[in-house]
């Protein structure tokens, strides 16, 4: 196969055949097209990038630095044994390499931990604990934008779950940009329209610091079983997933979402904001129930 732009040996086949450097122009061109269509941030605004040392992350931040943007990173360190170790590592290798500010954290210094509580699993703690504190970081640091590498695939798997489980409503989270609202600092997508595969690519030709280990805990992500499902249907109908989501897009367009959302209440604790009528945000009820587990 060869590069349909130089001919030279294709190191990719979909969307067209590409060699290295074709390939490198095509994804930082895709990355750069995303940020300015929806106004995701310019060279003025304080970036922040949440940086989990595996592929994903790893491609997003290689590429805006090649793009000339300044930011800073940040790994939250989950202390998730044999995996949290390996990814800092790979982080705090990627960031000398580019020489720019990273930022480490652990869920120990905010006296919790991932583990899976009542009927709630794993992976959903994890997520909720992430979230948070990737927020209150950028607001706390006067970051204007926090950008994430949620991909098309991680997208797609999201959009399938949710239509399975009939929870239409977290389809207003499947945008590329979510404004800045309250104490919410606005979070951008950059690699909305990038494969899973792209950014693999992407890190072996740059030779990027990456671990490629999974978390212990993956197994249990309810996601894998989706990505499975739509890899299946990709292999038989190239271009599917991306596809997929132009057209989820399109029709987001004719959904009348209710004029109010659910109440915004600000949390007794730690002053986030939370729809919890107890006033009490999911993160400081882990936190309450890790203090008192301590204590039994
Ligand atoms: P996930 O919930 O694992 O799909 O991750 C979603 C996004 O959160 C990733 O694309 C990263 O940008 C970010 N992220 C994941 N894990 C971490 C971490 N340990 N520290 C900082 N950011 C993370
Ligand atoms: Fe969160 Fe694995 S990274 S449970
Ligand atoms: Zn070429
Ligand atoms: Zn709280």
């Amino acid at each position: 196969m060869i590069c349909k732009k130089c001919c030279k040996k294709a190191i990719i086949e979909y969307p067209y055949p590409m060699c290295d450097q074709h390939f490198r122009d095509y994804y930082l061109r895709t990355i750069q097209k995303t940020i300015e269509k929806y106004n995701m941030f310019n060279k003025e605004d304080k970036i922040l990038v949440a940086v989990s040392g595996g592929k994903d992350s790893s491609a997003l931040v290689y590429a805006l630095y090649e793009l000339g943007y300044e930011f800073e990173g940040l790994y939250i360190n989950l202390e998730i044994p044999n995996y949290s170790e390996h990814s800092e590592n790979a982080v705090k290798e990627l960031f000398k390499l580019i020489d720019y500010r990273i930022n480490i954290i652990r869920v120990s210094d905010y006296n919790i931990r991932v583990s899976p509580i009542y009927k709630r699993p794993i992976c959903s703690v994890c997520g909720a604990i992430k979230r948070y504190l990737m927020n209150r970081f950028a607001y706390e640091n006067g970051f204007t934008v926090l950008a994430t590498a949620h991909n098309l695939v991680d997208e797609a798997a999201f959009f399938l779950m949710n239509m399975n489980s009939g929870q239409i409503q977290y389809l207003i989270k499947q945008e590329p940009v979510l404004p800045k609202e309250n104490k919410f600092v606005k979070k951008v997508k950059p690699l909305y329209f990038i494969t899973e595969r792209e950014n693999m690519v992407y890190s072996v030709i740059n030779k990027l610091p990456v671990y490629y280990g999974e978390c212990p805990n993956s197994s249990g992500n309810p996601q894998s079983k989706w990505k499975q499902i739509l890899y299946k249907i990709e292999s038989e109908n190239p271009g599917f997933i991306r596809n997929f989501i132009n057209s989820m897009l399109k029709l987001k367009k004719y959904i009348n979402y209710p004029e109010k959302k659910g109440e915004i209440f600000c949390c007794k604790y730690c002053g986030y904001p939370t729809g919890s009528r107890s006033r009490i945000c999911s993160f400081c009820r882990l936190q309450k129930y890790f203090n008192n587990s301590k204590k039994a």
